[in-house]
């Protein structure tokens, strides 16, 4: 493999090629952080929410369990339910539990293999559930599939705090985006990871096991596989802290070594200490995200926390509604 014009890729791979070239060429290298998701990033994501240092899907899980109820009577019968990011789609179920005759469900995942196993796993346990998946990054505009009944009341559902791991341009204009998929009747609800003591964040992103580092390191494999790289994987080690400055865990990759990487034929040096920026993740006050929301033209209607109050779960609706 070349340049990523001098072959015929698939736009996927194209787009892969040229975001890793473009982010390595830079003076902080980085590579954003939807290239972990491969089929083997995916099954690391899920290892990572069983562990007992990470606290946000648990936490999340346990809100459900005690307001979906509400959550459902918010989001009212018969409503369509597109999901950013959906993964394994395992929370979704409690919501789904909840929701009055939904009349469709519409998972979005960038992870193909994942998205497909995971929808046709709520297709088979929700019988008279239309669920149509889109396989897509959702940062571009998103095409719906034209079977869904036009006139349904649309939800951008948006969980696991997913939000938080982009920078707040970006979350801006996600949320704006909603905003629109929601039009003037619809809504959204949004899963956010609140701020919360150092002892509890840094463990979350370094587990004694060691999953969330073989998480951070899929995507150099994910490079050697599919952009034709070497990364040595042994020279590269994974660091996550918090930085009190921009309210989020960084999750970088730290060469050990002086190196040189080369990946679809172009070659990249490194210096003994230097990082990939790999990951961030966003933590947010209620004020915070509220304020972000507004300028993404969403209002927040209602929120749920757990008793410690380390996530919230907030339903908001167009600012114009
Ligand atoms: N919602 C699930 C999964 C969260 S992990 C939960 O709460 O547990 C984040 C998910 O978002 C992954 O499945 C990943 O593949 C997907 N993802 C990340 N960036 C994406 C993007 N730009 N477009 C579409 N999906 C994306
Ligand atoms: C998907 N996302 C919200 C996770 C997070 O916590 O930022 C991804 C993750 N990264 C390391 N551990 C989990």
């Amino acid at each position: 493999m070349s340049t990523p014009g001098s072959l015929r890729l698939s736009p996927a791979v194209a787009e892969f090629a040229t975001d890793v070239l473009e982010g390595l060429a830079r003076e902080h290298k980085a590579i954003p952080s939807k290239y972990f998701y491969d089929e083997r990033g995916s099954a690391l994501f899920d290892e990572i929410t069983e562990l007992a240092e990470y606290y946000p899907t648990r936490t999340e899980r346990s809100i459900l369990e005690v307001d979906a109820r509400a959550m459902a009577a918010r989001l009212g019968p018969g409503c369509v339910l597109v999901e950013y990011g959906s993964g394994s789609s395992v929370k979704t179920r409690l919501l789904l539990d909840a929701l009055e005759s939904p009349a469709a469900y519409v998972p979005i995942d960038v992870s193909e293999e994942h998205l497909l196993r995971a929808a046709a796993g709520i297709a088979g346990d929700y019988p008279g559930l239309r669920v149509e998946p889109v396989v897509g990054d959702f940062m571009q505009p998103i095409e719906l599939p034209s079977s869904l009944p036009a006139t349904a009341r649309r939800i951008a559902y948006f969980p696991g705090s997913t939000i938080g791991n982009f920078v707040p341009g970006e979350a801006r204009r996600l949320l704006a985006g909603m905003a629109s998929l929601a039009g003037a009747d619809g809504g959204a609800l949004i899963g956010v990871d609140l701020e919360k003591p150092l002892s509890v964040l840094e463990p979350a992103y370094n587990d004694a096991r060691g999953v969330t580092a073989a998480f951070n390191l899929n995507v150099l494999r994910r490079i050697n596989e599919e952009l034709d790289g070497d990364f040595d994987l042994e020279s590269f080690e994974h660091l996550a802290f918090y930085s009190e400055v921009d309210h989020r865990i960084e999750m970088h990759l730290v060469s050990t070594v002086a190196q040189e990487v080369t990946v679809a034929g172009s070659t990249f040096h490194f210096t003994a200490g230097e990082t990939i920026h790999t990951e961030h993740s966003h933590k947010y006050t209620r004020a915070r995200f509220e304020e972000l929301a507004r300028l993404g033209g969403l209002t927040i209607v209602e929120g749920w926390t757990d008793p410690r109050e380390w996530f919230g779960v907030f339903y908001l609706e167009p600012a114009s509604a």
